[in-house]
């Protein structure tokens, strides 16, 4: 991709009065990506299976007098489209509107040899890291067809374009998020304003980072935060030119 992306793009008051969904709100990527939508005045529905950790965040963000975000307790990994579709009717009666939708949730599954790939594993990580993606984004599609030029952010890894030895399920699950990631651009391109990305957030400092490289100098890798303005820019008309990619998060 021809990215246009500077790393000092700050965000103005775009997504000001937007509402954005983030998965995996609790930790990670996805924690970091509530509070940059929240400090650029979204607001933002945080989607996560840890509500003790989903209230804590609610807190922290309220603390700062940051518009008021919304605790979704779900686990992704018993997501049915029902539920899926329930959800999008609550979000349209409170909101009326999606600007957003950021598939970030993830599982690793254990590295290991496809030989002893175990099936329970495997539909785990499967159900978490495609199944939900797919059911939410079917549950919540009609919703950000309805929100002129909505983004939909769908997240792969390195292991998703080239496989790597032993990362098993989560690569596979990987391969098909890019897959998915395809076929929704590829029927949208000319029908919609919703954008479709794919994102490949590159080492990034989290506990799935360090679960997977645990010999690793965590300081090494940039930090969730480091990636926002990245993430902000994609969510923004900034890079309205780009449709339908895999994307690299870049600082
Ligand atoms: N970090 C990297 O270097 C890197 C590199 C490439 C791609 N990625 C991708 O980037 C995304 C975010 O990764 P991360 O490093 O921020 O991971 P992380 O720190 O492990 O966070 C994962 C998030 O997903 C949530 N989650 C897991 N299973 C769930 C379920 N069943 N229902 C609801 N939420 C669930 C976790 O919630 P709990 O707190 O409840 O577990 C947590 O909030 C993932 O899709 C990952 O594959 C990361």
């Amino acid at each position: 991709m021809n990215q246009i992306f500077h790393a000092d793009f700050q965000i103005g008051d775009e997504l000001n009065g937007q509402v954005h969904l983030v998965t995996g709100a609790t930790r990670g990527i996805g924690e970091a990506l509530c509070w940059s939508l929240a400090r650029a005045g979204a607001t933002v529905l945080m989607l996560g299976r840890d509500e003790q950790a989903l209230e804590a965040l609610y807190d922290a963000i309220m603390a700062e007098s940051l518009p008021e975000p919304v605790i979704i307790p779900i686990d992704l990994e018993t997501l049915t489209l029902d539920a899926a579709e329930e959800l999008a009717g609550m979000i349209d009666e409170h909101f009326g509107k999606l600007n957003g939708l950021i598939h970030n949730a993830g599982i690793l599954g254990s590295r290991t040899p496809v030989s002893q790939i175990k099936s329970k594993e495997w539909e785990q990580v499967q159900r978490v890291n495609v199944d939900a993606v797919l059911y939410l984004t079917q549950g919540l599609m009609p919703l950000l067809e309805t929100t002129p030029h909505a983004t939909l952010i769908l997240t792969s890894s390195g292991v998703g374009a080239k496989a790597r030895a032993y990362w098993g399920a989560y690569a596979v699950s990987k391969f098909a998020v890019e897959g998915l990631a395809q076929l929704l651009a590829e029927e949208l391109e000319n029908t919609s304003t919703t954008r479709v990305f794919c994102v490949d957030p590159g080492a990034t400092r989290t506990a799935m980072r360090a679960a997977a490289y645990p010999g690793e100098t965590p300081e090494d890798n940039p930090t969730p935060e480091a990636l926002m303005p990245f993430y902000l820019w994609l969510l923004s008309r900034e890079s309205e030119s780009h449709r339908g990619q895999r994307v690299k998060a870049r600082m």
